[in-house]
C-alpha cells in the first residue's frame, strides 16, 4: 500500500495542471540562496573588521570571547602604532614599552640620536631624532609618517623661574613647546590618527597651586588643559586628552631635585593621598585608559 501524503495540491501553468503530493524528507532538503547585489546580481563577500581600529582582519583570528578584554591581557593593542614623542627617557619611554608589550608597532621620537636608537633597538621600535620644536622638521616627519593609532606628547618640560630670572627669549621657546606644539601635533593628527585613534597630551599639576615663580608654568599648563577641550571637539571622533601629573619619579625630576631628591620622596611619601612616590610606570598605565576613554 502507498504511504499516504501529508499533504496533496496542484500546481497550475496556463491549461496545464500538475497534481502534487507533499511527503516528509528524511534530510534536510533546505534550499540555501546566496546573497546577491540588487543592483547588478552580483555575489557578496562579507568583511570582518575590527570597529575600534576599522581595520580589516583575518578570519583565523578570530574566537569568541567578551569585547573589549584581550585574551592574553597583553595584546590589547596589537595591529595599532602608537607614537610617542619624547619616547627615549621617563614617562614617554615606559609608555612605549607598555604599548609595545600590549602589541602595538610604537615609533618614537627624540632629540638625542644615540639615546633614541639605544631605546629603539630595545623595543623594536621605528625611531626619528629630531627636536619637536622644530615645526618644519615635525611637519616633514608627520608628511611621511604611516596612518597611527595614538600618539602621546611628552616631550618638553616646562621650566619654572622667579620674575627676576625670566629670560623673554626662553619664555617664548616655551610658548612654542607648550602651546604651539600641541597645536601642530593636533594639526598634524587630523591627517594621520585614525578615527578610533586618540591623542593624548603630558602635562604638569603647576597650574593648580599658585606660588611664586609659578606665573609662567601655571599659565602654559592651563593653556593646554583649555586647548585640549577644544582640540577634542574639533578632532572628534579622534580622542584629545591630557594627563597633569604631580611628581613623577623620572630621571628628569630626578636631575631637576639633585641632592634634594630624597628629602622630597620622603615628603611626598608623607603627605600624597597615595602614600608612595609615583613612577613613569604608574603614569604609563594611565595613557591606554585614557586613549580608550
Ligand atoms: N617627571 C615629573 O615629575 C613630571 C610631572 C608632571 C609632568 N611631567 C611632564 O611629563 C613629560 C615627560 O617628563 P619626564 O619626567 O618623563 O621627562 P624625561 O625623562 O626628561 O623625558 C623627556 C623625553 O622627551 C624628550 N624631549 C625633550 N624635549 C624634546 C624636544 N624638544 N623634542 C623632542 N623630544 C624631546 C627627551 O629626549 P631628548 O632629551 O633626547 O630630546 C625624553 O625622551 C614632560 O612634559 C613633563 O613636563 C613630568
Amino acid at each position: 500500500m502507498p504511504p499516504r501524503s501529508i499533504w496533496n495540491g496542484a500546481i497550475a501553468f496556463g491549461a496545464v495542471n500538475v497534481p502534487i503530493k507533499v511527503f516528509g524528507a528524511r534530510e534536510d532538503q533546505t534550499i540555501h540562496f546566496h546573497e546577491v547585489h540588487l543592483e547588478d546580481g552580483g555575489g557578496i563577500a562579507h568583511k570582518l573588521v575590527n570597529p575600534s581600529t576599522g581595520r580589516e582582519i583575518d578570519s583565523k583570528k578570530v574566537v569568541k570571547g567578551y569585547p573589549g578584554v584581550g585574551m592574553s591581557g597583553e595584546a590589547e593593542l596589537a595591529g595599532q602604532t602608537v607614537l610617542v614623542i619624547g619616547g627615549s627617557s621617563g614617562i614617554g619611554l615606559e609608555t612605549a614599552r607598555r604599548a609595545r608589550k600590549a602589541g602595538a608597532d610604537v615609533i618614537i621620537t627624540a632629540r638625542n640620536p644615540n639615546r633614541v636608537q639605544r631605546v629603539g633597538r630595545e623595543l623594536g621600535a621605528s625611531i626619528a631624532a629630531f627636536d619637536a620644536t622644530d615645526f618644519d622638521r615635525l611637519e616633514r616627519f608627520f608628511h611621511h609618517l604611516p596612518p597611527i593609532d595614538h600618539a602621546l606628547v611628552s616631550g618638553p618640560s616646562p621650566f619654572d623661574a622667579p620674575l627676576a630670572e625670566l629670560d623673554v627669549e626662553e619664555a617664548r621657546r616655551e610658548v612654542d613647546a607648550h602651546v604651539v606644539l600641541p597645536l601642530q601635533v593636533g594639526r598634524h593628527a587630523a591627517g594621520r590618527v585614525r578615527p578610533a585613534g586618540s591623542v593624548l597630551f603630558m602635562s604638569g599639576a603647576g597650574g593648580r597651586h599658585p606660588g611664586p615663580g609659578f606665573a609662567f608654568s601655571s599659565a602654559l599648563t592651563a593653556a593646554l588643559s583649555a586647548m585640549t577641550r577644544n582640540l577634542a571637539l574639533e578632532l572628534a571622533p579622534i580622542r584629545v586628552n591630557v594627563i597633569a601629573a604631580g611628581f613623577v619619579h623620572t630621571p628628569r625630576s630626578a636631575a631637576l631635585l639633585g641632592d634634594q631628591l630624597d628629602a622630597r620622596r620622603q615628603q611626598l611619601r608623607t603627605t600624597l593621598p597615595i602614600r608612595r612616590i609615583v613612577g613613569s610606570s604608574d603614569v604609563a598605565a594611565l595613557a591606554p585608559t585614557t586613549s580608550s576613554g
